[in-house]
């Protein structure tokens, strides 16, 4: 992964001594409430319903074996001993004191990590798919794209008081695994008629109370473009994004209200005066490429037999079928650790198994652990003969649950448990679906399932592109959730559609599990759920749950 060179690092330990600094005034009355709050919030340091939250940046990420020992230290003597994985591949500290947080930053910046540009109206931490650089399909690493953007975009002048957040996703396969479809831009690598490598430009996407799948507005954008590129459409979006009102100041509205074709000709004519002033040539990218140190794979890793190994238990085998995927490296295989297990909120992983993962990764990964948009991690570099040992040691540690992409792997936000803007508990309601679907034989009947749940239509937990959406909504003060049906941020992006009127919060798992037997009865041999959905709609599923309402 990136290494910091002594710039990154200036900059990580300067931001930590001004925080420190800050904190201080603010605790002696010389900063008000009201002048901390954007300090703070350009710390990543938020106020929520019991505590502060402090979101820790993983750029696409990455997390090496020293960052986790540190997360972990840091949770367990600054927090409550565990932390929560959140779907832009960051970090969360849900307990965290004030006057704690200057250390915190302090410790995090002496393993190259900072919370700098996780909140506020900035460019947000830079996600990617899991699986950059091992998965077979890929057209090229986006990783050094990645970090070429989080370079430019820390603590850009031009872009440090957006209209509001702006998120920006990387991929370099077509099969999506980092949503591209749903951030503000969603940049996919591509190769041309000609054979050239370049980015596919994707606009406008996102979540939320107005979600939106994005629009291509460049089919190819050569690679030296990529920053001047970026920045007329952000410059675009600055100018004209709307600032007076909240809801609708995300770049998506402004490309619905203008239109696609004119967004696109206002960033072309905004491109044309910079284009080439600060090209991406190719000793650049080189340079970049060159810190992603690729792994030294043992070349005799292929010969050797394992095949035996899974033979031998039939738990393993599950694991082996639902946890693993295959590697480009003949004889490797990536590895996802399960944050999904029985009653653990979705995400959630203690100080003890973060040093057990920070261990188990040095021995197994190269000492890399990378996390999903889905809330789960990745070891992404196992060779196959250490897998039986690996499988037995994450058992230990509860990250082996083989449920990968079923049902029970949910998505999942913290809602009215953390969330001071939640109207309704998520935790508990995916707990009530969990406890439903516990029979592992039924979810790989079932199939692959995407399960996503919102406490508030902030939509945090990707409900609107979950193929079965949860949202929490509030009715007269009780705990009501509306359903939806079809959605996906993959390849195949779309938005779910509602089911109907919204159900109690006892009948939650009721409602998902009317919905899978409905499915069970119409899906054709070996249908995917959500292709199932597509063909009949959602009306047979309406009729069956609402037919005793
Ligand atoms: C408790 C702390 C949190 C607060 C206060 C919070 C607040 C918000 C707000 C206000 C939005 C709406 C922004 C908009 O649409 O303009 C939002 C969206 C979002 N949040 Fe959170 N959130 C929190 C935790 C999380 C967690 C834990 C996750 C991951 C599990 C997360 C991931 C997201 C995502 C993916 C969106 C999608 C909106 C988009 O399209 O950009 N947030 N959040
Ligand atoms: S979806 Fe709503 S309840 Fe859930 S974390 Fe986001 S803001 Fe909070």
């Amino acid at each position: 992964m990136y290494t910091y060179d002594e710039h990154d690092q200036r900059l990580v330990d300067e931001r930590a001594a001004q925080f420190r600094d800050q904190t201080r005034r603010y605790f002696e009355g010389k900063l008000t409430e009201e002048q901390f709050l954007p300090l703070r919030l350009q710390n990543g340091l938020y106020i929520q319903r019991h505590a502060p939250m402090l979101r820790i940046a993983v750029p696409y990420g990455h997390l090496a074996a020293r960052q986790l020992r540190m997360v972990a230290h840091i949770a367990r003597v600054y927090d409550k001993g565990y932390v929560h994985f959140t779907t832009r591949q960051n970090i969360q500290l849900n307990w965290p004191k004030v006057e704690d947080v200057p250390v915190i930053l302090e410790d995090l910046a002496s393993v190259q990590m900072h919370a700098i540009q996780t909140s506020g109206n900035c460019i947000r931490n830079t996600t990617s798919d899991p699986l950059a650089g091992v998965c077979a399909d890929e057209v090229e690493d986006p990783r050094p794209y990645c970090e070429i953007i989080r370079q430019w975009s820390t603590l850009h002048p031009e872009f440090a008081f957006l209209p509001r957040k702006f998120k920006i996703a990387v991929t370099g396969a077509p099969s999506d695994r980092a949503a591209v479809r749903v951030h503000d831009i969603g940049l996919r690598l591509v190769r041309n008629a000609a054979g050239e490598v370049g980015f596919e430009v994707i606009v406008g996407g996102g979540l939320g109370r107005t979600p939106i799948i994005g629009k291509v507005i460049r089919e190819f954008l050569p690679k030296r473009d990529l920053l001047t590129y970026l920045e007329a459409i952000l410059r675009v979006y600055n100018l004209h994004g709307r600032r007076d009102n909240k809801f609708k100041a995300r770049i998506k509205i402004l490309v619905k209200e203008m239109g696609v074709e004119a967004f696109r000709e206002a960033v072309e004519k905004e491109w044309q005066a910079i284009q080439g002033t600060f090209p991406l040539e190719d000793d650049i990218i080189a340079w970049y490429q060159a810190r992603f140190v690729r792994p030294q794979y043992d070349p005799r890793a292929a010969e050797k037999d394992w095949e035996d190994e899974r033979g031998r238990q039939a738990e393993f085998s599950a694991w082996y079928a639902h946890n693993t995927v295959s590697h480009k490296v003949p004889g490797y295989r990536v590895v996802f650790l399960s944050l999904k297990p029985p009653g653990v909120a979705p995400g959630d992983l203690t100080s003890e198994q973060l040093e057990r993962v920070a261990d188990l990764c040095e021995r197994y990964s190269f000492g890399v652990t990378r996390t999903t948009h889905t809330q789960n991690l990745v070891f992404a570099d196992v060779r196959q003969t250490d897998l039986f040992e690996l499988w037995q040691a994450l058992k230990e540690i509860n990250l082996a649950t083989p449920n990968i992409g079923k049902l029970t792997d949910m998505i999942c936000c913290p809602g009215l448990d953390y969330c001071a803007l939640a109207n309704a508990s998520s935790i508990s309601v995916a707990g009530d679906i969990y406890r439903r679907f516990e029979d592992l034989d039924y979810l790989y009947d079932l199939g692959d399932i995407r399960v996503n749940l919102s406490g508030c239509m902030n939509g945090c937990g990707h409900h609107s592109v979950g193929h079965i959406g949860i949202l929490g909504v509030d009715k007269k003060g009780e705990e009501w959730y509306q359903i939806t049906l079809g959605g996906s941020s993959a390849d195949d992006a779309s938005l779910g559609e509602r089911l109907g009127p919204a159900v109690a919060k006892d009948q939650v798992a009721d409602t998902v599990e009317a919905i899978i037997k409905t499915y069970v009865d119409l899906r054709l041999e070996d249908e995917p759920f959500l292709a199932t959905v597509r063909r009949v709609g959602v009306t047979p599923f309406k009729e069956r749950v609402y037919a005793n309402h």
